[in-house]
């Protein structure tokens, strides 16, 4: 069979045959291009429309305890020490999620790429290795950062970063890679086409990046540094501190599979999901599927149990990533704004949401290992996701909190 037979071989077993409605119109290469696109992507993922409609059960959901800003303060020199040591050892490495579309900052570079600054230049990706010279600067030794990318930002990336020479981080201690993308289609299934050769395709969520790692071989680097520990992180979290050695330490001492930071919410109502065990394993229950009685719920302190915010910062033990990926993580369909082909081949850029889009996503990680860790950081110090260009969690809010923590900006 060639190419093009496998193709539609591939379209017909998945009822997707509208992708070659355009075939006619296109020259070889693009031909060639949308036959190897048929071939790289998953088209089973159009099933998951249909399971999304079954909706998702959840388990037996119960309090999980967090370790409190008080807990960490009553042991915090035995921590630091522990997470130090790790540091200085070479155990802990670094993951920047950078794979996002950032559709929502309504820029068409890369989120790191945006200027916070207000008085002078001020990126967020520099915020973030600033934030990480500070531990380099404590421990005396550079922890190797693994940078996940997409498709779709992998040049943008990684250009920026070389024409800012990574704000001064070591080219042999940063690594790019890539992670996988999924097809995008409308609500009944069907594969959309974004140029009349060109599937629509986006970043497949946050939750694959070990297995990108793994896939693209720079967990081979990982290992090579004898790293332990994996620190991930949001892009777009100006103010976290990354790999700090209270954290690090918490984690290592307790003896759990994975740490996750977490913050006090602000009110029972927060949009943020909280930390839980569901049937007794670790798990993160969203704030829409908390039920008012669990929102108001409190121990015998009179403080409010599913209370604890994650805020995309974990660190995972690296021998137990290897067992947490052969289990498979589930899909989320989201529904977006897609870029699409009219009945003409031309391009359409809809205004309001016309599909789904498919994503793992790191949370569902959680509830796969066997334990973990909330541990609370001061909220005012970590937490200023830049998402909006305006508003809640936006780049204003952003930019207060970094001056309150004495970054000029
Ligand atoms: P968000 O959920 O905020 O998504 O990502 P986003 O794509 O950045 O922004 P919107 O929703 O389009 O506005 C949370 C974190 O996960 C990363 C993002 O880069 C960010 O650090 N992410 C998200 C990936 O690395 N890959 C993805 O496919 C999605």
């Amino acid at each position: 069979m060639d190419k093009r037979q496998k193709a539609i071989k591939k379209l017909e077993d998945y009822n997707q045959l509208q992708l070659l409605k355009f075939e006619d119109s296109l020259d070889d290469d693009a031909k060639e291009k949308l036959y190897n696109q048929i071939e790289a992507l998953d088209f089973s993922l159009t099933a998951e429309i249909e399971k999304r409609k079954e909706g998702v059960k959840k388990g037996v959901i119960t309090p999980l305890k967090a370790m409190e800003i008080s807990d960490i303060e009553a042991e915090k020199e035995e921590l630091y020490k522990v997470g130090i040591d790790a540091i200085k050892a070479g155990k802990v490495g670094a993951v920047l999620l950078a794979g996002g579309m950032g559709t929502r900052l309504g820029s068409d570079n890369p989120k790191g790429m945006y200027n916070i600054g207000v008085t002078k230049e001020l990126y967020i990706f520099e915020c973030l290795i600033n934030n990480l010279m500070d531990v380099v600067n404590e421990a005396g030794s550079y922890i190797p950062l693994f940078v996940m990318t997409s498709d779709l930002n992998y040049e943008s990336t990684t250009d920026f970063f070389k024409e800012k020479k990574n704000f001064g981080y070591p080219d042999e201690y940063i690594f790019f890679f890539k992670q996988e993308m999924a097809p995008a289609c409308d609500y009944d299934g069907k594969i959309l086409l974004e140029e009349p050769g060109k599937i629509a395709v986006s970043p497949n969520g946050n939750g694959g990046w070990f297995l990108s790692m793994k896939k693209s071989g720079v967990l081979n680097d990982v290992k090579r540094f004898g790293i332990e520990w994996l620190n991930i992180f949001a892009v777009d979290n100006v103010c976290q501190r990354i790999c700090d050695p209270l954290f690090v330490g918490a984690t290592i001492l307790k003896n759990v599979s994975i740490g996750s930071k977490v913050v006090r919410k602000a009110d029972p109502y927060e949009k943020v999901g909280v930390m839980c065990l569901e049937d007794g394993k670790p798990s993160i229950v969203e704030y829409y599927e908390l039920t008012e009685d669990m929102a108001h719920e409190v121990d015998e302190r009179g403080e409010r149990v599913y209370n604890f915010g994650v805020i995309l910062n974990y660190l995972f033990r690296l021998d137990e990533l290897e067992e947490i990926v052969d289990k498979s993580l589930p899909y989320h369909v989201v529904e977006k704004k897609i870029p699409y082909v009219d009945e003409h081949g031309k391009t359409v850029k809809p205004e309001s949401p016309n599909g789904c889009k498919f994503e793992q996503l790191v949370l569902d990680m959680i509830h796969l290992a066997d334990s973990c860790l909330p541990y609370e950081v001061v909220r005012d110090r970590e937490f200023a996701p830049v998402k909006n260009k305006t508003g809640v969690d936006s780049v204003e809010p952003g930019s207060v909190l970094l001056k309150k923590n004495g970054v000029e900006i």
